[in-house]
């Protein structure tokens, strides 16, 4: 199925700022999740864009998202900092956090920062992206407690969520490598984006009710449950545990260990290491071997079937550059989702209907 819509980023904005703030969300909060959504989109990862907001929605109705939360410091030993999102929007929490751990880095050389019980942290390279702009090197494990959708290496059912890896690493003279996954073989929520549009997915990354392998995305979507796999076969997996044992035991927040279908929420548990590179001492050696590695990188030759050997975050800032120039394609299926989640919240049909004209 095709694209139904395109939409600038800003009327996106207006229109994904409105609907949260229609659940109760002060005007900062919605603005900062809107602009969080929407460039998610931008960088082209729709999985952590707007189509979230329909389960946003359905977990402050249910009462596991909180709106208007802030942060609690439960410990702070300066470069050791131990943060609570008390279940509040992860747009916001993880600003919160991330604003605390950026200055903690910069005086002492690094800071570890955990954050347990944040809701939705989305695209985790976001908040590596915060600490990169100041210059520091940003190294994330997160864990998911929602549903479990992940089967462990040998298994035949979900035991985990899809428990993103994030390194940003600011380069001199150079963007930033942003090297921002899932530890599944591939997000949950481009299982969704598919399931919408129709399609099926490639071969390799599901597994089905019976544990059988299959390319249905609704099998991670729609009951009867199968799984998604992990990415790099028993590797994925095992960085999958580190996630729940840094980000979810470590944190504070929580592993995922138990059965639960009945709530939409998505809490995020996030093990945070934020290093100086110019406090180790090898600033000029950092400076020329990165540029000596990454010309070499790039002068690989590309093998039959593409063009060119990528950076990781050079993906992400060519779909922004497209995107921001072209528009943000909206599939008809996640624009009612989301039209159908601000009626939900009591959102005036005039306002709907004015904004989705402004796209
Ligand atoms: N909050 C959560 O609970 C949660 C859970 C899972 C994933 N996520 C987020 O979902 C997003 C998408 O994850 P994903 O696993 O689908 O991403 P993905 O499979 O698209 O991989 C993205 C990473 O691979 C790099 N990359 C992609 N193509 C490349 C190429 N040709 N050459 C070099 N590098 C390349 C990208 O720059 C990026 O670092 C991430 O931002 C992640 O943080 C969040």
């Amino acid at each position: 199925m095709a694209d139904d819509f395109i939409f600038r980023r800003e009327p996106l904005e207006r229109f994904i700022a409105a609907v949260v703030a229609a659940g109760g969300s002060e005007p900062r909060e919605a603005e900062l999740v809107a602009g969080n959504l929407v460039l998610a989109n931008l960088m082209g990862h729709d999985s952590h864009g707007i189509g979230m907001v329909p389960r946003y929605v359905d977990a402050l109705l249910e009462g596991g998202l909180k709106a208007n939360r802030h942060l609690e410091v439960k410990l702070d030993a300066g470069a050791m900092l131990t943060l609570d999102g008390r279940m509040g929007y992860g747009q916001v929490v993880g600003v919160e956090a991330m604003e605390l751990a950026i200055p903690r880095a910069r005086q002492h050389g690094s800071c570890v920062m955990v954050l347990g019980n944040a809701h939705h942290l989305g695209r985790i390279g976001h908040w590596a992206e915060m600490a990169v702009r100041e210059g520091l090197i940003s190294i994330h494990f997160v864990n998911v407690i929602s549903h479990a959708r992940v089967a462990p290496y040998a298994g035949a059912d979900a035991r985990f969520g899809t428990n993103p890896v994030t390194v940003g690493i600011p380069l001199p003279g150079e963007p930033p490598l942003m090297l921002d996954f899932a530890t599944s073989a591939v997000a949950q929520g481009k299982m969704r984006v598919a399931y919408n549009k129709g399609e099926k997915v490639a071969a390799g990354l599901l597994i089905d009710d019976h544990g059988n392998p299959t390319n249905d995305p609704r099998y991670v979507v729609v009951p009867p449950w199968g799984a998604l796999l992990t990415t790099g076969a028993h590797k994925g997996y095992g960085l999958s545990v580190v996630c729940e044992l840094l980000g979810g035991a470590l944190s504070g927040g929580g592993t995922w260990h138990y059965e639960d279908h009945s709530r939409m929420r998505v809490y995020n548990g996030m093990f945070a290491v934020l290093v100086d590179p110019a406090r180790l001492g090898t600033a000029e050696t950092f400076a020329h071997e990165t540029r000596a590695y990454l010309d070499w990188l790039r002068r690989c030759p590309p093998a039959p079937g593409f063009d060119k050997v990528r950076i990781a975050g050079e993906p992400e800032r060519e779909w922004r550059a497209k995107r921001e120039k072209e528009g943000i394609p909206v599939d008809a299926t996640t624009w009612k989702e989301i039209l159908d989640a601000g009626a939900k919240l009591k959102l005036d049909r005039g306002v709907i209907q004015r904004l989705a004209e402004a796209k």
